[in-house]
């Protein structure tokens, strides 16, 4: 699924049509990288379409924002309104928004401190990152030859442009050797994540997952099954994990916005739970699935709705 649904773009305050939402060559974010972003899910429940997480997201892009000093000039407020008008005016019911906050075009002097900053918020219908197939069977995953930046080099907390040019050599590394995902380790040599996930593993019926220190971003998604683990009974340990704990692993899978829970089935050809999603992932992808499409009344709170999806808005047209 592309862009082809998407008719409404909001840039820079206002609702614009798709083909108007563009920038200049010259913009500071195109030549190095200068601009920030989140990535969101909006899933459909029978109370309409509902952003998941939308609070912890505009945390997060906040504080990108803040570290690459950027200034974004709308609030909390107002950011949480325009998510919610561009799901609404594109007629989605379920779909992935993109907010970005960027350095426009002034001058390319790598100081952008007199460039514009812009804002956009795009959503679109997007499938899982890895596939429907790979987040029901699993997925076979590479070790990177690729090291994920160390967080002194760059903030890894932070989802910042450029800071991706990391994870798509470990992508495309992974693909051209035939594998679903890559999972990249930290200049210690420890795990650190995959290019656009983090990774939880099970041992003996215990799950572990690490954290900063290892250089990851520290997802939503992550700290959302951190709690619904808990849930269903299971404790989950931070630390630092080697490669060793994953290949002798019960289970592992990735977490992530985008990828949502998906297993992994295999590691450089080393099966995991019998080269299946294992069960305890299928726990906690039920469990997670219920809570985004609002099944489960306990996590309402992690719901922001928006009011009219597409057919409530056909309705009220007749
Ligand atoms: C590098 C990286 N790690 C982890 C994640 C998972 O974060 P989240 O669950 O907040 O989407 C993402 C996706 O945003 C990512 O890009």
């Amino acid at each position: 699924m592309g862009f082809e649904q998407t008719k409404w773009v909001w840039h820079n305050g206002q609702m614009v049509a798709w083909d108007e939402a563009t920038l200049h060559v010259s913009a500071h974010a195109l030549h190095y990288g200068t601009g920030i972003f989140e990535g969101i899910r909006c899933y459909e429940t029978a109370s309409g379409p509902a952003v998941f997480r939308l609070d912890a997201h505009l945390d997060r892009l906040l504080a990108s924002a803040a570290v690459y000093e950027l200034e974004l000039g709308y609030s909390r407020e107002e950011l949480t309104e325009v998510v919610g008008q561009v799901i609404e005016r594109n007629g989605f019911a379920s779909c992935y928004v993109r907010p970005i906050c960027y350095f426009g075009s002034h001058s390319l002097g790598l100081h952008a401190k007199a460039c514009p900053v812009e804002v956009a918020v795009l959503a679109w219908p997007w499938a899982p990152l890895l596939g429907a197939q790979g987040q029901q069977q699993g997925v076979r995953i590479t070790v990177s030859p690729w090291v994920k930046f160390h967080s002194r080099m760059m903030p890894t907390t932070s989802k910042a442009c450029g800071q991706y040019l990391n994870s798509i050599l470990a992508v495309r590394d992974a693909y051209k050797r035939g594998f679903d995902e890559a999972l990249l380790l930290d200049s210690d040599g420890n795990i650190a994540e995959g290019p656009g996930e983090n990774l939880f593993l099970l041992k003996d019926g215990k799950l572990f997952t690490n954290d900063e220190s290892s250089s990851i971003l520290l997802g939503i998604t992550r700290d959302a099954v951190m709690q619904l683990a808990a849930d269903c009974g299971y404790t989950v340990a931070v630390r630092k994990l080697r490669l060793e704990d994953l290949l002798t692993a019960d289970e592992a899978f990735f977490t992530g916005t985008a990828a949502e829970i998906t297993p992994i089935r295999e590691v450089d050809g080393t099966p995991l739970s019998q080269g299946r999603c294992g069960a305890v992932t299928r726990k906690l992808q039920e469990h997670f699935n219920a809570v985004v499409h609002g099944k489960n009344p306990r996590y309402h709170h992690w719901l922001h709705f928006v009011s009219a999806p597409v057919e409530k808005l056909a309705n009220a047209a007749d």
